[in-house]
Order: structure tokens, then C-alpha cells, then sequence
């Protein structure tokens, strides 16, 4: 995408870079963040000093084996964990400074069973502000549209009645990127939000998330273990090592969009997808016994 920034080092070293206007200011900025859990001998360093800078409007992806500190780094910028060392700063300010206007997807669509998908996905509208203190009679109606309007751009028009237990698990996850963009945030965490699900289903989401980026640009870190749907999605895939994690690798992914399932096949990108996989695989081999199995 046109002016992304793609600028990330570790510990002060700067793997890689794609030209950038420097005036711009980063939707998220790690500025030589490190995370490190309990203390004393039961001390877990989870993430080593990382500097990263994504830029407004960039859908980046994080790949790396299980337990190297990709879920901690949504957590960081969700301002859910704390750095140890280092600053994070979000929208040109520190996270813990205010309420983050910021939409979060899992790999387990965590829909309330009670509620109906519809007023599951309009959840973040009584919680967020501005939503919270406008979530009157008077503007129900119209955000109720908002949330009809995100299930047909995901093709759940008719499931708005529906409960969470009478939908597929794919279906689900269709709902709970609904409800992760209700709240129109600028920044969308997505942690594995297509796990647990069959490969055609997972493609199709693929499609879905590309098109709901294309329309809505928010900037987006997808954390996956999959590299075919991180060269599908971003335009930047950052790759960690085993833990302690830290970036080992960060290069823009330039292929044309709207991107097609029939694209993953072709030379360039299988290309892509051998270098991220010998990185990965390579790190393992350095990293001993103790590293976890991705
Ligand atoms: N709250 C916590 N307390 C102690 N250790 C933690 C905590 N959260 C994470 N860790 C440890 O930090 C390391 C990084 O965890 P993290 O969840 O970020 O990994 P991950 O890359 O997301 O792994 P996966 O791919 O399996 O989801 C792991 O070794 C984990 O055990
Ligand atoms: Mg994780």
C-alpha cells in the first residue's frame, strides 16, 4: 500500500526499511518495549527490547513460533499488559494515558450465548465512548443499521436474530470480526481470528477481511501462524524468534489487491512463503530444546 511505513529494529538495530514520509506520526509505536512476567527466579522474559512502528492505515501481520511474545505484543498495544522496559505509544500517545478506541478479534469467537448476535455485536457500542453515552432509544435504531449493515458485508444478512449457538463456527468468526469493527475503530488487533476452522472456510475469511480492510483501512496487526494467510492479508509481515521474542525479520508484501486464493499459488508467492518458512524453521534448529513446537 502506497506510503506505508515499514520501519522495525531490535534492540537498536534496524532489520529492515521501506521509505516512509517521516512527518506522519505511527498508529502504533513500540518504542524498545520489553515484557518480562513475574519476578526473581520466576521471572518469564517474554518479549526482548522491540522497536516497531506501523503506520496509519497498514495491515500488518506477525508470524513466529507458539510462546515467542506475538500475543504479548497485542497486549502491550491494547494496553492489557504493561511494557517492563520502553514505551508504547498508541496515536501519538502512551497507552495507558486513555480509553483506546481499539476492536480485538481471538481465535475463540467469545459471544455472549444469551444475547443475539445482533445486540452481541452492538456490545462495544455501550462500552466504547462516544458510542456509550449516545447509546439512547433515539440512536439504537441507527446503530442497529451499522451492525446490519457490517453482517451483510460479511454474509450473515438474516442472522441478526440468531443466537451464538445456532451459528457454524465460521459463521462466528464472521460475527466477531462484525463486532470488532462496530465501534469503527482506527486499530484492530486480530489475535489467530480464523483458527480452529477448515481450510476453504479459513480462504473464504481471508477474502471477507480483505475486502472489510479494503472499505473501512483501519490499521490492523494480525498475529497468525498460518503464512499463507499473512501473505494473503498484509502488506508488511513482521517474523519473530523463539522466545524471548524478538523481530528477526520485517518485509513489506507487495502484491497487487484485490489479492485471490488463485494468487497463494503462484510462483512469487510461494516464494514468499518458502523464505518466511525457512526463517522460521532455521530459528527453531539455533534455539535448542527448550523451544516450543509452533
Ligand atoms: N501473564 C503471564 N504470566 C507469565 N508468563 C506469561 C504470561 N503471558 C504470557 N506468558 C509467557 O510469555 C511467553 C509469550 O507468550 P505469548 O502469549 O505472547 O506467546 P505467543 O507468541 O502468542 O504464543 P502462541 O502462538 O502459542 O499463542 C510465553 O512463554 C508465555 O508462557
Ligand atoms: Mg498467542
Amino acid at each position: 500500500m502506497g506510503g506505508a511505513v515499514a520501519r522495525a529494529a531490535v534492540d537498536g538495530q534496524v532489520t529492515s526499511h521501506v521509505a516512509t514520509p517521516s512527518h506522519r506520526t505511527p498508529a502504533v509505536s513500540l518504542s524498545a518495549a520489553s515484557v518480562t512476567f513475574g519476578r526473581g527466579t520466576a521471572a518469564v522474559p517474554a518479549l526482548v527490547s522491540t522497536t516497531l512502528d506501523i503506520a496509519e492505515g497498514e495491515f500488518v501481520a506477525l508470524v513466529g513460533p507458539s510462546g515467542c511474545g506475538k500475543s504479548t505484543i497485542l497486549k502491550l498495544i491494547a494496553g492489557l499488559v504493561k511494557p517492563t522496559t520502553g514505551a508504547v505509544i498508541v496515536g501519538g500517545r502512551e497507552v495507558a494515558a486513555r480509553a483506546l478506541r481499539i476492536g480485538m478479534a481471538f481465535q475463540n469467537p467469545t459471544m455472549l450465548p444469551w444475547l443475539t448476535i445482533e445486540r452481541n455485536i452492538m456490545l462495544p457500542l455501550k462500552i466504547v465512548e462516544p458510542y456509550r453515552s449516545q447509546y439512547s432509544a433515539k440512536r439504537k435504531g441507527e446503530f442497529r443499521d451499522k451492525a446490519h449493515a457490517l453482517l451483510a458485508q460479511v454474509g450473515l444478512e438474516g442472522f441478526a436474530a440468531s443466537y451464538p449457538w445456532q451459528l457454524s463456527g465460521g459463521m462466528l468468526q464472521r460475527a466477531n470480526l462484525c463486532r470488532a469493527l462496530i465501534h469503527e475503530p482506527r486499530l484492530l488487533l486480530l489475535d489467530e481470528p480464523f483458527g480452529a476452522l477448515d481450510q476453504f472456510t479459513h480462504e473464504e475469511l481471508w477474502g471477507i477481511m480483505q475486502d472489510l480492510w479494503t472499505l473501512h483501512r483501519p490499521t490492523v496487526l494480525l498475529v497468525t501462524h498460518d503464512l499463507r494467510e499473512a501473505g494473503f492479508l498484509a502488506s508488511r509481515i513482521c517474523v519473530m524468534s523463539p522466545r524471548p521474542g524478538r523481530i528477526v525479520d520485517d518485509s513489506p508484501v507487495t502484491f497487487a489487491r484485490p489479492r485471490t486464493i488463485a494468487d497463494t499459488f503462484e510462483p512469487g508467492f510461494i516464494a514468499l512463503n518458502q523464505r518466511l518458512r525457512e526463517l522460521i524453521v532455521n530459528m527453531r534448529g539455533i534455539a535448542g530444546p527448550e523451544a516450543p513446537t509452533p
